[in-house]
C-alpha cells in the first residue's frame, strides 16, 4: 500500500509546481539567502532550539485559553510516561526557555537571536494554513527602548523589500502592559457584555475567558460590534503611551508605512505594548493573510522564572512568503551558467569551466550525459539558467564560444578564457 505524507505537512521539492508551487525548494533557497543576509546586516545570531519541549512551557507562555494551546497543539506522553511533551507550535517560548536556562539574563541580557525552523499546529485545513509550517523568527532580549521596536520592524520590512514583495501592509497596535491593561479589559468586557446577544457563540465564550480575542473574530456580526469597541491604544498608561508614540515616530522616520489597527490583538497571550502584523491581500483568500506577526513580550521572561527582562520579536511564515514569491513571478534560485557538451572531447573543458565559474562565486551546471544539444539546452531552459554555452569541437579548436543569453536569446562570441569573467560581469550588471 502506498503511504502518503500526513495531511497539512508538505514536501519542499525543486520540482514543485502548480498548486504546490509555494513548496518549490528553489524559491525557498532564494528566500533563505535573503533571511540570512538581512540577519547578518542587523547583527542577529542564529539559534536552534529543540522541536520538542515540555507541553507546559507553551501553556504557560502562549496561554491555556488560546486556540494554539487549547485546540491545536500536538502533545504526547514521553515513553517514560512521566512527561507530557509537545511539538512546538511557535518559537518564542523555546527561545525564552533557553535564554533563562543558560543564565543569559545575568551574563549578557542583550541577546539578538534569529531562527528558522518548523512549527506544528493542528489547524483546520485551509489555504495557506498548514499543520507543519516553517517560520523565520527574531527574538531581541534585554532592550526596552522604543528604538528596538523600530529596529525589529525595520528588519522585518527589509526582508520583504529585499525579496521584492509588494502590496504588504504593516498593521500596528499597542496592547498596554500590566499597569493599564486590566482597566482596559474591564472597559472592553463591559462594552461587549452590553452587546452579548449580537456576538457569535464562540465569542460569548471568549468574552469570559479572553475578551481581547473577540476583537479579531472573523464573524460579520462580531466585526460590526467591535468596530465601535474601545481601542487599547487610546487607554494606555503614560509610560505605554509615550513608548507607543516614540515607536510610531521612529517608524515614520524610517519611512515605513503602517496602519494603526485597534483590533489587532494577536493569538498569543504574552504580548505587551507594541504588537504588529504584516498582511498580504494577494494570497487568494477574501481575507488578508498574515505573512508575519510579532510584538513586545516584556513580562514573559519573568513569568517563566527568569529575571525581569524586556523582549520583542516576530515570526514570519515561510510558505506564505514563498507563495507570494511564486505569485509575483520572483525568479527562483537558478544557475547563472549552463554548459552543454557538443562533443565527447569537450567534457574535460566543460568540467574545468564549470569549476572555474563556481570558484568565482557563480552557480554553474553541466549535463554530463551529453547527447542532443537541443535536449541539453532544453534542460538549461527548464533549470532557469541565465546563460548557456555549447562547448564542442569547433569551440575547443578556436578557443572561442557563443554565450547565449537565455532571456532574450541573443548570442555573444567570447574567448573561452574570458567566458566566466563575461558571465560574472553580466550577471552582476
Ligand atoms: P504567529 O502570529 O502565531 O506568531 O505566527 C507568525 C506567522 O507564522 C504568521 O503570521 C504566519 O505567517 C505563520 N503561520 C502561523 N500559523 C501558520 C500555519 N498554520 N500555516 C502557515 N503559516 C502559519 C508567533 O508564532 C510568534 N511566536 C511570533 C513572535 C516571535 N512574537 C514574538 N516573537
Amino acid at each position: 500500500m502506498k503511504i502518503n505524507s500526513v495531511k497539512g505537512m508538505n514536501d519542499v521539492l525543486p520540482t514543485a509546481e502548480g498548486d504546490s508551487v509555494a513548496f518549490n525548494g528553489r524559491l525557498w533557497e532564494r528566500a533563505e539567502a535573503v533571511f540570512r543576509d538581512v540577519m547578518r546586516r542587523y547583527a542577529f545570531d542564529e539559534v536552534r532550539t529543540p522541536i520538542v519541549e515540555e507541553a507546559q512551557l507553551f501553556s504557560r507562555a502562549v496561554g491555556e485559553a488560546t486556540d494554539i494551546v487549547g485546540k491545536e497543539m500536538y502533545t504526547f506522553e514521553d515513553r517514560s510516561g512521566k512527561k507530557l511533551l509537545a511539538l512546538r507550535p511557535e518559537g518564542t517560548a523555546g527561545a525564552v526557555r533557553a535564554y533563562i536556562e543558560h543564565g543569559l539574563p545575568m551574563r549578557d541580557p542583550v541577546q539578538r537571536w534569529w531562527y528558522f525552523g518548523s512549527m506544528f499546529r493542528h489547524e483546520r485545513q485551509q489555504k495557506h494554513r498548514y499543520r507543519q509550517f516553517y517560520q523565520v523568527g527574531v527574538e531581541l532580549f534585554g532592550v526596552a527602548q522604543p528604538e528596538a521596536d523600530a529596529e525589529v520592524l525595520s528588519l522585518c520590512n527589509a526582508i520583504l523589500v529585499d525579496l521584492g514583495l509588494e502590496g504588504i501592509e504593516l498593521r500596528l497596535n499597542s496592547l498596554g502592559d500590566e499597569q493599564c491593561r486590566p482597566a482596559y479589559l474591564e472597559l472592553l468586557s463591559a462594552f461587549l457584555r452590553e452587546r452579548r446577544e449580537q456576538l457569535c457563540p464562540e465569542c460569548r465564550d471568549r468574552l469570559e475567558r479572553n475578551p481581547l480575542r473577540v476583537l479579531d473574530c472573523k464573524n460579520e456580526g462580531c466585526q460590526a460590534v467591535v468596530a465601535d469597541a474601545p481601542a487599547s491604544h487610546e487607554h494606555l498608561c503614560a509610560p505605554c503611551s509615550e513608548h507607543f508614540a516614540r515607536v510610531r515616530a521612529s517608524v515614520d522616520r524610517l519611512g515605513i508605512k503602517y496602519r494603526l489597527d485597534k483590533n489587532l490583538v494577536r493569538g498569543l497571550d504574552y504580548y505587551t505594548r507594541t504588537s504588529f502584523e504584516f498582511l498580504a491581500s494577494a494570497l487568494g483568500s477574501a481575507q488578508q493573510t498574515a505573512v508575519c506577526g510579532g510584538g513586545r513580550y516584556d513580562g514573559l521572561v519573568k513569568q517563566l522564572g527568569g529575571a525581569d527582562t524586556p523582549a520583542i520579536g516576530f515570526g514570519m511564515g515561510v510558505e506564505r512568503i514563498c507563495a507570494l514569491l511564486a505569485q509575483q513571478g520572483v525568479p527562483a534560485h537558478a544557475p547563472a551558467l549552463f554548459l552543454a557538451i557538443g562533443d565527447e572531447a569537450a567534457r574535460e573543458e566543460v568540467l574545468a569551466l564549470a569549476t572555474e565559474a563556481r570558484s568565482k562565486g557563480l552557480a554553474a551546471e553541466a549535463d554530463f550525459r551529453g547527447g542532443k544539444i537541443a535536449r541539453q539546452l532544453g534542460r538549461a531552459d527548464k533549470r532557469g539558467a541565465r546563460f548557456a554555452v555549447v562547448i564542442g569541437g569547433n569551440e575547443l579548436a578556436s578557443r572561442r564560444a557563443k554565450l547565449k543569453d537565455m532571456r532574450g536569446g541573443e548570442e555573444t562570441e567570447v574567448a573561452l578564457d574570458e567566458l566566466v569573467a563575461e558571465v560574472a560581469r553580466r550577471v552582476g550588471g
